[in-house]
């Protein structure tokens, strides 16, 4: 395969559009792959015609352009955080962002900082293609030009400023996972799942695409938000809002910024301007909203061997042998049922950041469980993250109002025991 083969086909699997400049990158970006790993040009191009498939991964980079920063566009996300804290407010929080074509992860941890804030069990899934880029986003070691629009100091005590940059601390990295998906793929993209999330963000990056690919990952990306939720999208990846969207700035929510990031990003909105695309609500009302989230369980067990070893580690755990218990799971995969029921144990047994990263694995894949939402501020709690275990509580409270009546939110856990322990803890608001 020659050169120019070598460009057709790689566009062609990113689905970008190619012209003169875009050539050009794509064969300087080529040089530069090849160059990185000792090889001449015609050998690498040599290694992507036999079909080889870390060619492949590598030659990626060649095609893409990885520029991104913390809180890039800090006008957009002071409007996510307002529409974030709007939705809270209405006892609907946005438990589960997608940063896609998150490159090396700093917009993923962006949204991890401000939507944690506002809900504390709040994961991000990042995104990209770029295999390269995403091992960077899960070191999360950053340089100095890795935060050149706020003042990382502002921002959380899970970002670590240091002189020569930023390192993402544990807590966050719990928070925000990062997986392959090539957005022209569309069996990839119909993985995400429709309505599975409350704040789709994919900037700067559709806009690299051809007409056909561009269309089918505008669709599949509208469809994965849910009603209430945003999407946010850069000035040329969306020609127009789409059907059941309204564009909103600032002025469209009256929840005032609560933490000094959030103050500080509306500062740059009321220089620059942001805005989102808010998925209307309807028909749905909000209580019923809640009733339903409320009414979630949590995730089942995928098989029937699972259930079952999962009820002999219940048995193993209430009868005090804990570690015998954790052996069982240890023999499972990697599913929410498992890791909750393994939460639990390591929280009895007084193991709370093993604990803490178990509950956090169940909210990024079932950001709706109440179960695990308990138990991790019943962790936290323990760890004196004060301020943390009284967001988290403020957020339950809110999920509970509703329900009048005594209620079973997942096995064994009923409404009374959460209002009960929150009020031990002197938490209930
Ligand atoms: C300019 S960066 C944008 C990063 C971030 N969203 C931002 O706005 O700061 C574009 C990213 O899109 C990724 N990308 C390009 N084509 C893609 C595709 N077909 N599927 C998924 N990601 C893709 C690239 O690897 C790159 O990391």
């Amino acid at each position: 395969m020659s050169l120019e083969g070598v460009i057709t086909r790689l566009a062609a699997r990113l689905g970008h559009r190619l012209d003169d400049e875009v050539t050009a990158r794509y064969r300087r970006g080529l040089e530069a792959v090849a160059q990185k790993q000792g090889l001449g040009l015609s050998t690498f191009v040599g290694l992507l015609d036999a079909g080889l498939a870390d060619a492949w991964d590598a030659a990626v980079d060649a095609g893409a352009v990885h520029e991104t920063y913390f809180f890039r566009d800090p006008g957009q996300l002071a409007v996510l955080a307002a529409a974030a804290r709007a939705a809270l407010h209405d006892g609907r929080p946005y438990a589960r962002a997608l940063s896609v074509g998150c490159s090396t992860g700093e917009e993923a941890y962006s949204l991890g900082v401000l939507l944690g804030a506002i809900w504390p069990a709040a994961t991000v899934q990042g995104f990209d293609v770029s295999p390269r880029a995403l091992d960077v986003a899960r070191l999360g070691a950053y340089g100095a030009r890795a935060a050149r629009e706020v003042d990382l100091r502002l921002v959380s005590p899970d970002v670590f400023v240091e002189e020569s940059g930023a390192r993402v601390g544990p807590r966050l990295k719990a928070a925000v996972r990062f997986a392959p998906l090539n957005l022209a793929d569309f069996q990839g993209l119909a993985q995400l799942g429709p309505k599975s999330a409350d704040v789709v963000v994919c900037r700067n990056v559709l806009m690299y695409l051809k007409p056909g690919p561009m269309d089918a990952a505008r669709q599949a990306l509208v469809e994965v938000v849910r009603p209430g939720g945003c999407l946010v999208v850069g000035p040329f990846d969306f020609d127009r809002v789409p059907d059941g969207f309204r564009a909103c700035d600032l002025g469209a929510f009256k929840e005032p910024a609560v933490t000094p990031l959030e103050r500080a990003l509306r500062t740059h909105a009321a220089r620059v301007g942001g805005s989102v695309l808010l998925r209307e609500l309807k028909p749905t009302p909000f209580a019923a909203a809640t009733t339903v989230a409320l009414a979630v369980p949590v995730t089942a067990p995928h098989s029937a061997a699972t259930a079952k070893t999962l009820a002999h580690a219940q048995t193993l755990a209430d009868s005090g042998q804990h570690q015998a218990a954790l052996q069982a799971l240890d023999a499972l995969g990697d599913e929410a049922a498992v890791q909750l029921l393994k939460g639990k144990v390591l929280l009895d047994m007084g193991e709370l950041g093993r604990a803490e990263l178990c509950l956090r694995r169940v909210l990024l894949q079932d950001p709706n469980s109440p179960d695990a939402a308990f138990h991790l501020l019943l962790v936290m709690s323990q760890r004196g993250e004060k301020d943390f275990v009284q967001r988290l509580a403020r957020q339950l409270s809110a999920l509970l109002r509703e329900e009048e009546e005594d209620h079973e939110l997942a096995h064994g856990l009923t409404t009374a025991m959460v209002r009960q322990t929150l009020a031990r803890l002197g938490l209930l608001g």
